[in-house]
């Protein structure tokens, strides 16, 4: 099984949520790739519906680790589980560089939502300048030393250039193969690792052809549903 993803960002209205997903279910039948969407919390709880008796799963881009309470602005596992969220993205670049999530509280959203039976797509990467001075393994073993013994079958891990996101630059297809290989070197189980960072329907073939990468987490080019499909199709056929 392989995995294309889709993380909308803080894009996408329901009127657009709606337009998509029939768009997408109508275009593609993938046999062998696992599909999903991450969209705005506004547009997710309108995606059980969307998707209801189709192949698309459907996840959120983030959540607090308590249950309820006064957190103005948060939203829990326990709501995430209500509407039948498939996954959880936890730890996302965006997420530790603009609103300041630290490892710590990050294995607590892990925890949260393993306590909630909600898989977890964990997001790691280093930034250009660790990268530069050769701290990519460091940094990815520091991302991970707190979730490497409780990330379990049904998870998922995002290897994610933080210097790749939506900048249209991508690491050369060995260094994707390395990180992902140390990435899987780290953790305890099994799990499938996906590359993500630039990803679009240029590159989708040839990294689909990586050994190692179970699969892409797609930002800015999951917005048009034709390049979307387009990348699902690439990882359809390279099994
Ligand atoms: P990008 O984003 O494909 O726009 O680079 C990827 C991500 O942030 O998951």
């Amino acid at each position: 099984m392989r995995y294309v993803f889709g993380n909308w960002k803080m894009n996408g209205t329901l009127a657009f949520a709606e337009e998509y997903v029939n768009k997408l279910l109508g275009e593609v039948r993938p046999a062998s790739v696992q599909v999903a969407l991450f969209p705005p919390f506004t547009a997710l709880s309108s995606f059980q519906y969307l998707v209801k008796d189709s192949f698309l799963k459907f996840g959120a881009q983030n959540m607090y680790y308590e249950d309820s309470g006064a957190f103005t602005g948060e939203v829990s596992p326990v709501m995430l589980k209500e509407i039948g969220v498939d996954y959880v993205l936890i730890g996302h670049s965006e997420r530790r560089h603009i609103f300041l999530e630290n490892d710590e509280m990050l294995m607590k959203k892990v925890e949260a939502a393993h306590r909630h039976d909600i898989p977890v797509v964990f997001c790691v990467g280093e930034t250009l300048e660790e990268r530069r001075t050769g701290a990519t393994k460091d940094v990815l073993k520091r991302q991970l030393i707190l979730v490497q013994d409780i990330l379990s079958t049904g998870d998922i891990v995002a290897y994610e250039p933080v210097w790749a996101i939506g900048t249209g630059v991508t690491p050369t297809m060995d260094e994707i193969r390395e990180s992902i290989s140390w990435v899987k070197e780290l953790l305890k189980a099994d799990l499938p690792v996906l590359y993500g960072g630039s990803v679009n329907k240029g590159n989708a073939v040839d990294i689909s052809e990586v050994s190692g990468v179970d699969g892409v987490l797609v930002g800015g080019a999951s917005l048009k549903v034709e390049e979307f499909a387009i990348i699902i199709k690439a990882f359809d056929q390279n099994i």
